[in-house]
């Protein structure tokens, strides 16, 4: 039997990563009692319902399977990240270095996955990805140690171009936030909806998270496109339709975005956000038992609605549990894990997908509609949809 002397002096052990060149060393914890799962998120800020969402559906997966990991009982760890990606190297390594995580959940925002990354791969330590969609985390710095429950960036873009283009929309003004999200969103927008034949007429921005948008929707007014795109999430999203509305925009020019502008903020942006157009892996009226139930056990349990951020904490935790369960709880024995995490089938609300040889989901996107306070889905805008991954060669 392991005493807990003997736990203490392995959790300490590390092996040095001098002739590697990293920064960090990789990590070698102990099969101590509880698995110690950290949670780095936005609990403050535009995206503190995101960070929220996410750590609940991550805890109610975990909650059905008897609140254990392959047997063994978890001991949890937060750090609020505060969408500030000066911070996320500096938050990443209180998580491994001082908490001594075997897994780090996060996060949501782009720049700030870029602190996480390095620490995950300097560290060694598995992190599972349940938002941020910054391309190159599953693309050319891909590792086998960082998996993601969520999209790449530019995903669900590329499903937007060609309903627009079908609806008649053919000129075009693109609005976001100017950091990694909103880049790459661009980057599948304008594949997407220059391949249909549509025209983008003016690219705008402000910086994030500023919600200063009047100038802009004046401009817009001005340029009288067909349509409007965009990329916004959370508490800025819910300012930017109310400020749309407000302009009198919603009467004259048609709202369409990646779905996260629709995301949890459906109370808060009211008649707002009725008729906005938008493409998600997800949506509140999927018509299946798994959403149904789903739905209804996170009502019941944390008295909100679930949205997609709440369905990608919670595949974060259905893929940890297949991997726990391979490995009984065992952590260090990294290849099992990773390969019964690797070749695992997601059965989500947001229906069954898989990862992609680069560890981000293969999965299907949809068409929606706002209509009374819901996410309708109206049409498939993408079957089995998989980012290309260039340039990922696990090591
Ligand atoms: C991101 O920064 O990658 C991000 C943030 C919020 C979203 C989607 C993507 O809703």
């Amino acid at each position: 039997m392991t005493t807990r002397r003997l736990v203490l002096t392995r959790s300490a052990a590390v092996i040095g990563a001098a002739s590697s060149g990293l920064l960090l060393p990789q990590i070698v914890r102990a099969q101590s009692d509880k698995l110690r799962v950290g949670f780095m998120l936005p609990y403050t800020g535009t995206f503190a319902a995101l960070g929220v969402a996410i750590e609940n559906g991550f805890r109610m997966a975990l909650n059905e399977q008897g609140g254990k990991l392959g047997g063994r009982e978890i001991e949890f760890f937060n750090v609020d990240d505060e969408s500030n990606p000066a911070k996320g190297v500096e938050n990443a390594t209180k998580l491994v270095q001082r908490d001594k995580v075997d897994v780090l959940v996060g996060t949501v925002h782009s720049g700030v996955q870029m602190g996480i990354h390095r620490v995950a791969r300097e560290s060694g330590v598995l992190n599972l990805i349940p938002n941020a969609g910054v391309h190159i985390a599953t693309r050319a710095q891909c590792a086998p140690n960082v998996y993601r429950t969520s999209f790449t960036n530019s995903q669900p873009t590329l499903a937007l171009g060609k309903p627009m283009v079908e609806r008649g929309h053919k000129k075009a003004v693109w609005i976001t936030w100017n950091y990694a999200a909103g880049d790459e969103a661009y980057e599948g927008f304008e594949k997407s909806y220059t391949e249909a034949g549509g025209q983008i007429i003016k690219k705008l921005g402000v910086p994030f998270p500023n919600v200063e948008f009047q100038a802009l929707l004046t401009e817009i007014a001005a340029l009288k496109p067909d349509a409007v795109a965009c990329f916004f999430a959370g508490g800025g999203a819910a300012k930017f339709l109310r400020d749309y509305h407000a302009a009198g925009l919603s009467k004259t020019i048609q709202l369409y975005g990646s779905g996260f502008l629709t995301e949890g903020v459906l109370d808060a942006a009211g008649d707002a956000a009725n008729g906005v157009l938008t493409t998600m892996h997800y949506s509140d009226s999927l018509d299946t038992p798994r959403n149904k139930k789903f739905r209804l056990d996170y009502a019941k349990t944390f008295k909100l609605q679930p949205d997609v951020y709440a369905v990608q904490g919670y595949d974060a935790g259905q893929l940890l549990i297949k991997g726990a369960n391979a490995v009984k709880g065992d952590f260090g024995n990294k290849k099992a894990l990773y390969a019964a995490m690797d070749g695992a089938e997601i059965d989500s609300p947001r229906g069954k997908w898989k990862m992609s040889p680069a560890h981000n989901p293969i999965q299907d996107f949809y068409l929606r509609k706002v209509e009374n306070k819901e996410n309708k889905v109206i049409g498939i805008a993408g079957k089995a949809v998989s980012d290309s991954g260039a340039g990922c060669r696990m090591a």
